[in-house]
C-alpha cells in the first residue's frame, strides 16, 4: 500500500499534490467534450450535490449568476424533493462517485419532471452516467482518500469552463495558467497556522461572495480529517450569532482577495480580532493591510477570481491535512465517514 501512495504518508496528501495536472487534464478533456447547449440556459438551471460536490455547486452558482447573468438554484440533492420542482430546463448533478442515493434520487425526480439531466462525475459508468440523459467528466483519477481533494478542484475545472463557455470567452490558456498558481500553493509551509489550529475548540472559516463556499470547504475538510470543530460562514453572517463564541480559542481563517468583498471583510476581521480571536489571513501576496491586522498572513499569487478561489481551496486543504497529521489522525480513513454514501 506504502507505494502506491507513491512516496507520499498519505493517499489525501498524494492526491493534494495530483492537482495541477488533474486541473489542466480536466481543463483539456472538457474543450473536446460537447457542453450544454447554450439555448437551455434561457430555462432555469438547477444543480443538484452533496457534501464537498455541493460546495462546488454553490462557487458555479455564484460564477453562472456573476459572469453569466443566468440565474441558478442549487439545492442540497437530499432536500431537492421537498420543493416544487422546476417546471422544465436543465438539472445538473455534481457526483464524483456517480453513486450518491441522494443525487441519484434527486436526478431520477428531475427526469420525471421532463427536465433535461446533465451529470458531472469522475466515474465512467458510474450510476449517474447510465441516468443522466448527458455527462460530463472529470479527469480526477481515482481518489482513494475519503476527504475530496483532487476531484474538488477537477469539478471546478469542469464547471469553470462550462461557465467560460456561456460567456462566449474561450480563455482555456488562461484558465489552464491556474495549473501553475495551484502548484505555487503546494509548496507553502503551513506549520504556523497549523500551531494556530492544533488545539482550537472551534475555527471559523470565513469569506464573502465566492470565497463563502470556499470557506465551507474548509471547515468541512477540517472537520472530517482532524474532528476539530469547524465552520463556514459568510463573514457578514458572524456578528449574527458566532461572535457570541469568538475566543482566543477560536480561530479564524479570513480569506480576503482583492476585489468587490475587500474592504468590508477588512473591517470584518477587525471586528473579530477585537473578540479575541486570532485571525489567519488569507490574501493576495503583497497586500499591506491583511500582514498588519492578522496574526497570520497567507500570501497568494493570484490573478484572476477562478485563480483566488483554486488556491484558496488547495490552501485550506493543506491546512486540514497538515493539522490532522499533527494530531495523529486516521488521515485517509476518518472515522463514521464513507467515500460514498449509498443511503438516502
Ligand atoms: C461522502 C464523501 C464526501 C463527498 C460526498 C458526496 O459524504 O465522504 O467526500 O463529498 O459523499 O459524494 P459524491 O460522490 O456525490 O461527490
Amino acid at each position: 500500500e506504502d507505494g502506491k501512495k507513491g512516496g507520499f504518508a498519505h493517499y489525501m496528501l498524494k492526491e493534494i499534490f495530483e492537482q495541477p495536472q488533474v486541473f489542466y487534464n480536466t481543463i483539456r478533456g472538457i474543450n473536446d467534450a460537447p457542453l450544454p447547449d447554450c439555448n437551455r440556459l434561457r430555462d432555469p438551471v438547477t444543480v443538484v450535490a452533496c457534501g464537498t460536490s455541493y460546495h462546488a455547486g454553490l462557487i458555479f452558482k455564484y460564477l453562472l449568476e456573476e459572469c453569466c447573468q443566468i440565474p441558478a438554484r442549487l439545492d442540497y440533492a437530499s432536500e431537492f424533493r421537498y420543493y416544487p420542482p422546476p417546471a422544465s430546463g436543465l438539472v445538473i448533478g455534481i457526483t464524483q462517485s456517480g453513486e450518491t442515493a441522494d443525487t441519484l434520487m434527486a436526478l431520477r425526480l428531475a427526469k420525471a419532471h421532463n427536465c433535461h439531466t446533465l451529470a458531472i462525475t469522475n466515474v465512467l459508468g458510474s450510476t449517474v452516467t447510465r441516468l443522466a440523459d448527458t455527462t460530463l467528466y472529470m479527469r480526477a483519477g481515482p481518489e482513494i482518500s475519503v476527504a475530496a481533494t483532487k476531484s474538488f478542484i477537477a469539478q471546478l475545472a469542469v464547471l469553470m469552463q462550462i461557465v467560460n463557455r456561456f460567456r462566449g470567452n474561450s480563455q482555456t490558456e488562461t484558465l489552464l495558467e491556474a495549473h501553475k498558481a495551484i502548484e505555487d500553493a503546494l509548496l507553502m509551509d503551513f506549520s504556523e497556522t497549523v500551531g494556530l489550529c492544533e488545539n482550537a475548540q472551534s475555527i471559523f472559516y470565513v469569506g464573502r461572495g465566492p470565497f463563502y463556499p470556499v470557506s465551507l470547504e474548509g471547515a468541512l475538510k477540517m472537520k472530517e480529517i482532524s474532528y476539530i470543530h469547524a465552520e463556514g460562514y459568510a463573514a457578514g453572517e458572524i456578528k449574527h450569532g458566532p461572535f457570541a463564541l469568538l475566543s482566543e480559542k477560536t480561530p479564524v481563517i479570513a480569506i480576503c482577495m482583492p476585489g468587490e468583498t475587500y474592504d468590508v471583510m477588512i473591517s470584518n476581521i477587525k471586528e473579530m480580532k477585537a473578540r479575541g480571536s486570532p485571525v489567519i489571513g488569507i490574501g493576495r501576496s503583497g497586500d499591506t493591510d491583511l500582514p498588519e491586522i492578522c496574526d497570520l498572513f497567507i500570501p497568494l499569487n493570484v490573478a484572476t477570481l477562478f485563480t483566488q478561489i483554486l488556491t484558496a481551496t488547495v490552501v485550506l486543504q493543506l491546512i486540514a491535512y497538515h493539522t490532522a497529521e499533527k494530531l495523529g489522525r486516521d488521515i485517509d480513513r476518518p472515522r463514521n465517514l464513507a467515500k460514498s454514501v449509498t443511503v438516502e
